[in-house]
């Protein structure tokens, strides 16, 4: 019996794979192997023989079985090893440029306008696309009747024949998410709010869906004069540059009083265009300090709080600072377009990395 230990211990060590091993398995412990063949001869013992012989060829067959089961692990490491071995990818290589996508102008000055806002103590919040007509409009003091409404060129939601509730709409700004910010964060509030809006207008420089960054700072002891620095800082940083030219326009919105709108000075030469230079004049924002009566839908105190707010065109200044003619192209999804205006998605804009390099 030691000898047949020997030999098949002898033989698994050596086993070179998983089928050399079976086969020793097979002329070991299989059904005709060498220690079934034993256990046989055990009928033809005297009754003492047998109490020896039997639980030692049981054992044996214990121990072949277990080192059957280690070497088996064992080779199964070994095999696992050399997959891993062979199939190994190296994640720390560049990405094949021509396969690489790129990421919408669009994303990227969303992403740089967020570095620069959080740099000033903006914390950025997000409200639905889809929105009652009372945050899009009555919330921020533009009541059924008001012609803003109609100015804006609202989408309107269907609803089904005898279904009298108020309608839900496209949003046709981001302000209506001024006043979800309010009920939840309440005031002292500083928050901008970057996404999609709608509106049935298409030319050169509008498309039906288009995207706003709302700002709304709101505190005890806050100005025009906060309002027109934190814009004046945005636009030099965005356009990274030392000065910029803005014009404020005194305007009208019924949820801020007073109201502005800022343009940037910029030129429109031979269908190229430039900001800082030139004869025209592009708007890129709406402001003003907010109305109490918004404040007030917010439930916040408007006899404690105030603040500014402003929506910029994130479209807008990405033309701008890109120098993109068309805001139509945008949303074409033109593969030239994108790969020739689209950004590396490896390189993310921060205020001291650089924004847009
Ligand atoms: N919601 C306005 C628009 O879309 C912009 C705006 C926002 C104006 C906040 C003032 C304050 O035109």
């Amino acid at each position: 019996m030691d000898d047949l230990k020997a030999k098949y211990l002898t033989q698994i060590a050596e086993a070179g794979d998983e089928n050399a091993l079976e086969a020793v398995r097979l002329a070991a412990v299989g059904k005709k192997g060498e220690v079934a063949l034993k256990m046989r001869e055990l009928g033809k013992m005297s009754a003492e023989e047998r109490q020896v012989a039997g639980p030692a060829l049981n054992a044996l067959k214990d121990e072949i079985n277990s080192a059957l089961a280690a070497k088996k692990a064992a080779l199964g490491d070994a095999a696992l090893d050399e997959r891993l071995r062979t199939e190994w990818l190296d994640v720390t290589l560049p990405t094949r440029p021509r396969r690489q996508g790129s990421l919408h102008p669009v994303s990227q000055a969303t992403e740089e306008l967020t570095a620069i806002f959080a740099e000033m103590g903006f914390s950025v919040a997000e409200g639905p696309r889809i929105d009652t007509d009372w945050y899009n409009f009555d919330a921020l003091n533009i009541p059924g009747h008001h012609p803003a409404r109609a100015e804006m060129d609202t989408f309107y939601m269907h609803r089904a024949e005898g279904d009298d509730r108020p309608p839900h709409v496209l949003r046709t700004h981001t302000s209506p998410v001024q006043i979800r910010s309010m009920e939840k964060m309440g005031a002292p509030l500083r928050i901008i709010c970057p996404g999609g809006v709608y509106r049935a207008d298409y030319d050169q420089t509008h498309t039906p869906m288009f995207h706003q960054v709302e700002g709304l700072a709101l505190d005890e002891n806050i100005s025009m004069a906060n309002l027109k620095w934190v814009l004046e800082e945005f636009v030099k940083s965005f356009f990274e540059v030392d000065s910029v030219e803005l014009r404020f326009r005194a305007s009208h919105f019924p949820f801020t009083e007073p109201s502005a709108e800022v343009d940037i000075r910029c030129s429109w030469d031979n269908g190229q265009l430039k900001i800082g230079e030139g004869d025209d004049w592009m708007e890129i924002l709406g402001s003003g300090m907010v109305h109490p009566k918004v404040i007030a839908a917010g439930g916040i105190d408007p006899d404690k709080y105030q603040g500014f707010a402003f929506g910029m065109g994130i479209d807008r200044i990405a033309m701008l600072k890109y120098g993109i003619p068309d805001l139509r192209a945008f949303f074409d999804s033109d593969l030239r377009w994108l790969r020739h205006y689209g950004f590396s998605c490896l390189d993310v804009p921060t205020l001291h990395g650089g924004l847009s390099r």
